[in-house]
C-alpha cells in the first residue's frame, strides 16, 4: 500500500472530522430541549459512527461511549472507518452534556479528537482530578499538588493581578464544596457550571472571551483527555490524576494497561502526538453558537483545530434538512 495514504496526514483527514462533528450535532438537533437525554444521546452516537465509518481510517476508538459490553456503539476498543487508510485513535463524546442537550442549557457539543496510532491515553470510565489554565503561562505555574488557594494566589500572581480578578471554573457538586469554599475565600470569582466540563476546560484557553482564567475539580477521566487534546490545539496547561473509588475502578484502569494509580498525567502524557480536534455547538455558549434551525434550514458551527499548526477555525455549515444525511 501506499506509504502516503497510511501516513496520519492531518491536514487531509481534518475536514472529515468536522464533517463527523457537524452530523452529530445535527441529528440531535431535533432533540434539543425535549427532555430525553437518552434520545439526543443515541442520535449523536448513531451519526458520529456513520460518518466516521465513511472516512478512509483504520481507526479505533480509545475514549468512547462505554466499555464494549456496556455500550451498543462507539465503545472503547470499536473499529471505526473503512480501513483503508492510516491506523488512528479516536477519542470522541458524540454529544458532551446530554443533560445540557435536554434542558436546553449553554455549552452542549458534540466532540471528537483524532490523532495516529498510540497517541492518546486510554483512560478508563472513572473520575479525574483535573486542573487547567490557558495558554502564555510557565509550565507548571499551578499544579494539583497545591490547595486550591494556592493555586489561585499563583495564578493571580503570574498574570499580574489580584485574586479578586481571577475566575474559576468549577462543576457544581457536592464533592466541590470545600473546594468552592477555598476559592471563594481568596476573593476569586467562580463561574459554577451544572455539567460540560470539555468546554469548561477550553473556556480557559480563551479568556478574554469566556471570562474564565482556571478550571478544576473532579469530573469523567475521558473528558479529560479530550480536554488534552482540545488544549493541545489552543494553547494551555491541564494536569489530570485518575480517582479511583473502588476495585471495579482499579480493575478498569489495569484493564487499560495504567499501572500508576497516582501518576499526574500533563497534558502531553495525555496526548502524546499531533492531533485534530473538531466541536460543534449543540447548544450555544461562549465558545460556539448553539444549532440554527429554521423552517427547512439547520446551520451550526464547527470548531475545527489541528494541534501541527495551531490553526484554530469555526466554519459555519447551513443546509436544506432534507439533504443532510446524504452529504
Ligand atoms: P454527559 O454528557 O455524559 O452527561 O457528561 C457530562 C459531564 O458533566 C461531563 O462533562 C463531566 O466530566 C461529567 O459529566 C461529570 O460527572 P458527574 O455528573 O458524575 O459529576
Amino acid at each position: 500500500m501506499n506509504a502516503a495514504k497510511t501516513d496520519f496526514n492531518d491536514r487531509l483527514l481534518s475536514l472529515g472530522l468536522a464533517r463527523v462533528a457537524e452530523q452529530a450535532a445535527l441529528a440531535s438537533a431535533s432533540l434539543v430541549g425535549r427532555g430525553d437525554e437518552k434520545a439526543a444521546d443515541q442520535a449523536a452516537v448513531n451519526a458520529m459512527r456513520e460518518q466516521l465509518n465513511l472516512l478512509d481510517i483504520a481507526g479505533v476508538v480509545v475514549i468512547g461511549e462505554g466499555e464494549r459490553d456496556e455500550a451498543p456503539m462507539l465503545y472503547i476498543g470499536e473499529e471505526v472507518g473503512t480501513g483503508s487508510g492510516p491506523g488512528v485513535d479516536i477519542a470522541l463524546d458524540p454529544l458532551e452534556g446530554t443533560t445540557l442537550t435536554a434542558k436546553d442549557m449553554p455549552n452542549a457539543l458534540t466532540v471528537i479528537a483524532m490523532g495516529p496510532r498510540g497517541s492518546m491515553l486510554h483512560a478508563p470510565d472513572v473520575y479525574m482530578d483535573k486542573l487547567a489554565v490557558g495558554p502564555g503561562f510557565p509550565e507548571g505555574v499551578v499544579n494539583l499538588d497545591m490547595s486550591p488557594r494556592e493555586r489561585v494566589e499563583a495564578l493571580a500572581k503570574a498574570k499580574g493581578c489580584e485574586p479578586a480578578d481571577i475566575t474559576v471554573c468549577i462543576l457544581e457538586r457536592p464533592r466541590h464544596e470545600a473546594m468552592i469554599a477555598e476559592v471563594r475565600a481568596t476573593g476569586a470569582s467562580i463561574r459554577l457550571i451544572t455539567d460540560g466540563d470539555v468546554a469548561g476546560v477550553m473556556h480557559c484557553a480563551e479568556s478574554e472571551v469566556t471570562g474564565i482564567d482556571m478550571y478544576m475539580g473532579q469530573g469523567g477521566a475521558p473528558e479529560g483527555v479530550l480536554a488534552a487534546a482540545a488544549l493541545k490545539c489552543m494553547g494551555g496547561q491541564i494536569f489530570g490524576r485518575l480517582l479511583f473509588r473502588n476495585d471495579d475502578e482499579r480493575g478498569r484502569a489495569a484493564k487499560a494497561g495504567i499501572t500508576d494509580l497516582n501518576r499526574i498525567y500533563a497534558r502531553d502524557e495525555m496526548v502524546t502526538a499531533d492531533v485534530i480536534f473538531a466541536a460543534t455547538g449543540v447548544t450555544g455558549g461562549s465558545l460556539l453558537p448553539r444549532i440554527k434551525r429554521e423552517p427547512g434550514w439547520v446551520e451550526t458551527t464547527t470548531l475545527l483545530m489541528r494541534s501541527k499548526t495551531g490553526s484554530v477555525r469555526r466554519m459555519s455549515y447551513r443546509t436544506p434538512m432534507w439533504s443532510h444525511k446524504d452529504a
